[in-house]
């Protein structure tokens, strides 16, 4: 399969991937305010979510109590989430020729349901390029996060994790790798990062390849 985006629309599309506790929020929005700063217009979004049917998937897949949801369950909802995400918020924006960045996207599916749920990789990215009629980011900024200290991160600042959080380390270990092989397949399209670095100096590297994209 090809990483040549089919759609070519006037906007950037960044979408920022890691583990949990990896830090992608943070530097979504530093590079949000720093590309405002510059003039411009920028969406920033997250997965699941984004839209009102998005937002309720959500609910569904993420927090405990839903009762029982198998694996292809969980990777068609992520999946219709991102098709509505895709149509209703993401292309409209890139069409007018905004800056989105997206906290997670398809890798974030490939990882955790196509290799750590076990679905496979290759099965859960052709489902996901079909929800979204072929849509790749033209940028992905892996924040490569240790799981340990991933999970150290994230109950320090809030210490209820969902279901997919709540898995042990060694699921967490799976989607690392996972990341890290579709980083590298197609180098060119990523930006791979420890996440443990400097926030303002993981920004500065960010910033960076967005505004040689953007040039
Ligand atoms: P995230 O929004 O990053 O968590 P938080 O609300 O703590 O910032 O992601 C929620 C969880 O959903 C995360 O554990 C990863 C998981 N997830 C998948 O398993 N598949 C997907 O396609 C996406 C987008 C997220």
């Amino acid at each position: 399969m090809t990483n040549q985006n089919p759609r070519r629309t006037s906007g950037l599309f960044i979408a920022f991937e890691g583990g949990d506790g990896a830090g992608k929020s943070t530097q979504a929005k530093l590079l949000s305010e720093a590309l405002e700063l510059r003039g411009h217009k920028v969406l920033r979004t997250r997965e699941p979510g984004g839209t009102v049917v998005g937002e309720k998937l959500r609910s569904l897949v993420l927090d405990h109590g839903q009762g029982e949801i198998d694996a292809r369950t969980e990777a068609l909802m992520f999946a219709a989430a991102r098709a509505a995400h895709v149509h209703q918020v993401i292309l409209p924006a890139l069409e007018r020729g905004d800056v989105v960045l997206c906290d997670r996207y398809i890798d974030s599916s490939v990882a955790y349901q196509g290799v750590g749920r076990g679905l496979g990789a290759d099965s859960v990215l052709d489902v996901n390029l079909w929800a979204v009629e072929g849509l790749r980011p033209d940028l992905t900024v892996l924040l490569d996060v240790e799981p340990h200290e991933g999970r150290g991160r994230r109950t320090a600042g809030n210490a209820a994790e969902d279901r997919l959080e709540s898995e042990p380390d060694h699921f967490h270990e799976q989607i690392r790798d996972a990341f890290l092989d579709r980083a590298s397949s197609a180098p060119e399209l990523y930006l791979v990062l420890t996440a443990g670095k400097p926030i303002d100096e993981l920004a500065q590297y960010i910033l960076t390849a967005a505004l040689e994209r953007l040039a």
